[in-house]
């Protein structure tokens, strides 16, 4: 870590100290260094290589369920072969001996923050090991006795409603308890820390501006420049394996 980045890591630590809140918002970076892929990552991230629209809305789903199925099981097999990365054990140890004083909020559906031990986790975008219906549920609806067939997603033998990821897509709506929670966060904190995100998805970069606008400290954790960087008092430009460790001392 070169000396800028030291001297800079070094204000963060006096504003972590001082803080009497401090809320966190998590991307897909902070997952990476678990080997997690990134959505936005140019090379290898999700969006180069499938399109959103077609993986990630309800009407991707609609017209070809089995592709999104199977995009969603390979992703969860992939769950089952990675751990948390000391990034997320750091936010969880730093958490765990600071009661109360860390918000944490992540975009990520991947668990990885909670396999850490990291304590209320405000899960914005859901969770990647869960399902839901697509449909409402008709009286037969019962996902333990769904059936796949052929590689199509479990459906009810009754009303032929399937089965979906108990995700957000595109054009959905947030949990509305998650982001309620997490508005709170943001306009309480006193340090706002945002840890692997391009800050491109809202409302969850929002976030981050209305702790801006609350007066709060604004730190990026990133190798790379963010669309929140024009808001940040601080960018710690690295990885959040390397850097969170160091930073929760
Ligand atoms: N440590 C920290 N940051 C990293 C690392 C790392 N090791 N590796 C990559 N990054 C950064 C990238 O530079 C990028 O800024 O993580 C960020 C990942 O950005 P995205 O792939 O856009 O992921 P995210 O910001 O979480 O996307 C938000 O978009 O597609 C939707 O629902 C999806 O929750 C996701 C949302």
């Amino acid at each position: 870590m070169n000396s800028q980045t030291q001297t800079a890591m070094q204000q963060v630590r006096q504003w972590l100290e001082q803080a009497k809140h401090v809320a966190v918002l998590t991307g897909a970076g902070v997952s990476a260094e678990s080997g997690v892929p990134t959505f936005r990552d140019t090379q290898k991230g999700y969006w180069a290589e499938f399109d959103v629209q077609d993986m990630a809305s309800v009407s991707g789903y609609r017209s070809n369920p089995a592709r999104v199925w199977q995009w969603y099981s390979e992703r969860r097999e992939l769950m089952l072969h990675v751990q948390p990365n000391p990034g997320h054990t750091a936010l969880a140890s730093y958490a765990q001996q600071h009661p109360g004083k860390l918000t944490l909020v992540t975009q990520n559906v991947d668990g990885l923050h909670e396999r850490a031990g990291s304590p209320h986790v405000i899960a914005l975008h859901g969770e990647l090991m869960g399902n839901c219906w697509l449909n409402d549920a008709c009286p037969m609806c019962d996902a333990q006795a769904a059936l796949s067939a052929g590689g199509q997603p479990p459906q009810c033998s009754a009303c032929g409603n399937m089965l979906r990821p108990a995700v957000v897509w595109f054009g959905e709506n947030l949990p509305a308890q998650a982001l309620q929670d997490a508005e709170a966060a943001a306009q309480q904190c006193d340090l706002m820390l945002a840890i692997g995100t391009t800050g491109a998805v809202y409302p969850a970069a929002g976030l981050v501006f209305q702790a801006h606008q609350r007066g709060a400290k604004i730190v990026i954790i990133n190798p790379d420049d963010t669309e929140l960087d024009g808001i940040a008092d601080v960018c710690l430009k690295g990885t959040s394996a390397q850097i969170l460790p160091e930073l929760f001392l």
